[in-house]
């Protein structure tokens, strides 16, 4: 009987010993990712601090409201697209984000300026990238003007939208890429389809919401089910392209336009992904298309080295492992923060956060923050062709880099604040 009471003893203090330990563990890990998932102020205040200051003297480097800053190749200096160009709104695009972070309206009047520059080409059938164009450009800038002009901004998007909806082909189920055919492929037989479509889903979806007809969401649904079925290998990661043959649909082959090689995966090919697919799930709510955001997330965080920052390409050759990509890292970092407030996992949903956070404070580093550097670019260290023939800018600053960027801080600011990234 005592000998049973002293068990009974020990065990109750074991117990109590077992508790106090898994609560001093629980209140470690809560710390642990709660510190994780915040930036110091003085890093993000610096950000900003650079971004406002080079976006302020960028006016004055572009100039004139026809040309629209690409990469900075030449002594970190905007080399420039016209409007017709795939860039071309991602500069209009961080002055009204610029705005938008720090309320001032020259910013603002920037943003405005530039917008307009892009209206012509709301009917250009030549591009895949009239999502990117408008949606950085008019998208951003609707919440931002008055009501009257907003009304001419959502007449303007809408066409882009049904403009865009032209390159769709039934037979394939897909938008059509504008590169690899004629004049760069002369098989006129031949439909290509690059991953980075799925970027300008979000104007078909938008467009289907705000007047445009409903089939301009079913298309970009088929599109995206497609590219996931299609351009997604076992392993999880993705080709850059897949050319199906026009009359029948079927699949001619797939390959790479931009990574290593055929076998390798193009970190902001998979970047694109990541983000167009959480773009479909916002639109529709469709749970099958949160697994597939969180399957090219999860691929793509497997995949960082531990420095947070994505290599060019995730299989590059030994000799191209240092070559970095910044815009992928800012692309998923913005997707991640958005993706982490869709699911429901808990742990799922710190791990995005968490990771998000990592990658964005990589990029306010000085490693990669622009600021001691004769640049108005906010970011080092993108690539674009690194072995295309050509290989044009390598590990130079880049404007969607930018953009995503500051979107990505945005993002970040707004979590803290209000629990939302909207
Ligand atoms: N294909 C456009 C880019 O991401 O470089």
């Amino acid at each position: 009987m005592s000998i049973c009471f002293i068990n009974t003893r020990i065990m109750r203090l074991h117990d109590l010993k077992v508790i106090a330990f898994a609560l001093l563990f629980l209140a470690l890990s809560v710390l642990q990712q709660s510190r994780c998932q915040q930036l110091p102020d003085s890093l993000v205040q610096n950000a900003l601090r650079v971004s406002f200051k080079h976006l302020e003297s960028s006016v004055i480097e572009v100039r004139d409201s026809t040309r629209f800053p690409s990469y900075a190749p030449h002594d970190l200096q905007w080399s420039y697209f016209n409007s017709g160009g795939w860039t071309s709104g991602f500069y209009p695009g961080c002055l009204w984000l610029a705005y938008e972070l720090s309320g001032r309206n020259e910013f603002r009047e920037w943003a405005r300026t530039w917008t307009a520059g892009l209206e012509k080409e709301k009917r250009n059938t030549n591009t895949h990238d009239l999502g990117f164009m408008f949606c950085c450009s008019f998208g951003n800038g609707l919440k931002n003007v008055s009501q009257n002009e907003a009304r001419a901004y959502r007449d303007i998007l809408v066409q882009a939208a049904l403009t865009l909806d032209r390159r769709y082909s039934p037979k394939v189920g897909m938008l059509r890429c504008y590169w690899d055919e004629a004049p760069f492929s002369q098989d006129t037989t031949l439909y290509p389809v690059v991953v980075d479509i799925m970027m300008n889903l979000e104007l078909l979806f938008w467009g289907a919401e705000n007047g445009a007809p409903q089939s301009l969401k079913d298309h970009a649904i088929q599109h995206a089910n497609k590219t996931y079925r299609d351009f997604v290998r076992p392993d999880g990661g993705t080709y850059h392209v897949v050319r199906y043959k026009k009359d029948s649909g079927e699949i001619f082959n797939k390959g790479q336009l931009q990574g290593q090689d055929e076998k390798s995966t193009w970190t902001r090919g998979h970047a694109w992904f990541t983000y167009g697919m959480t773009v479909c799930y916002r639109y529709t709510r469709d749970e099958s298309f949160l697994e597939k955001a969180c399957a090219l997330a999860d691929y793509f965080i497997k995949r960082l080295t531990p420095d947070d920052v994505s290599a060019w390409d995730f299989d590059s050759k030994p000799e191209f492992k240092h070559v970095k990509d910044a815009s992928a890292t800012a692309i998923v970092s913005s997707a991640l923060f958005e993706l982490s407030t869709y699911v429901k996992d808990q742990a799922q949903k710190g791990k995005y956060r968490e990771k998000a956070t990592a990658m964005l404070a990589a990029l306010c580093s000085k490693d990669y923050l622009a600021e001691r550097e004769k640049t108005n670019a906010l970011l080092l260290h993108s690539t674009q062709y690194l072995t295309q023939p050509g290989n044009q800018n390598t590990d130079k600053p880049a404007i969607f880099a930018d953009y995503y960027f500051l979107e990505a801080v945005k993002r970040y600011l707004a979590l803290e604040k209000t629990g939302r990234v909207f």
